[in-house]
């Protein structure tokens, strides 16, 4: 077993052989994350261990992405062998996890879900997912990515679902296929969150408040 700190200087040391551009964009992700986990009570080694793994294998050609996860017993939809960029997420979840010997569950979900997200995530992997959207370059480009950064400080939940929708858009108007395991993740979400809107008020309503009875 080794530490937090050890596996974090391994997978930084793997960056010397990755192109610039890529590291400089895992940087501005993990600075990004840590200010969110500061935000959300997260520890912040951990945070910055997914931070640095999430991107290992993104700037390697797509055969090489399709062979590694065919390698590593990766389930490969359509999609993914259109795109298959879209796998270097769960092949540095199983390289992290096999080679760098990183046991944090948690934190391997957040490389693995880090592009599509998941129906079921814990707090690291949605800080991880957000923080990778809207680090410093990509909100200069889309002013609603700024707008997703300010929410993400307030609610996650709600955070992660109107990236799903923008997401959403995007894909509409430039013809892309929605992936699947996002499209099952954005379900649920959506699910969650109208649930939320029709639970009972937490306190009961209060004749004095000029809202009752409830408008309808
Ligand atoms: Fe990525
Ligand atoms: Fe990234």
């Amino acid at each position: 077993m080794t530490s937090i700190a050890a596996q974090l200087a391994a997978v930084r040391a793997e960056y010397e052989r990755l192109p610039d551009g890529l590291r400089q964009h895992v940087e501005r992700v993990a600075a990004e994350a840590r200010d969110l986990a500061l935000r959300w009570d997260l520890d912040p080694a951990r945070v910055e261990l997914a931070a640095w793994g999430h991107d290992l294998f993104r700037a390697h050609p797509p055969a090489e992405q399709l062979r590694l996860a065919e390698e590593a017993g990766i389930p490969i939809t359509d999609v993914d062998r259109r795109e298959p960029v879209l796998l270097h997420g769960p092949i540095a979840a199983v390289v992290l996890r096999e080679r760098f010997r990183v046991t944090d569950d948690e934190a391997l979900a957040a490389v693995r879900d880090h592009t599509l997200g998941a129906p079921e995530m814990p707090l690291i992997a949605k800080v991880i997912l957000l923080a990778d959207k809207f680090e410093p370059r990509k909100r200069k480009r889309d002013p609603v990515l700024r707008q997703l950064r300010r929410l993400a400080r307030r609610d996650l939940d709600t955070a992660l679902l109107c990236w799903a929708d923008w997401k959403w858009v995007q894909e509409r108007t430039h013809g892309w296929a929605s992936h699947p395991a996002h499209w099952a993740a954005r379900t649920r979400w959506v699910r969650e969150h109208r649930l939320d809107r029709a639970m009972p008020p937490i306190l009961p309503l209060d004749p004095a408040d000029p809202d009752f009875p409830p408008a309808e």
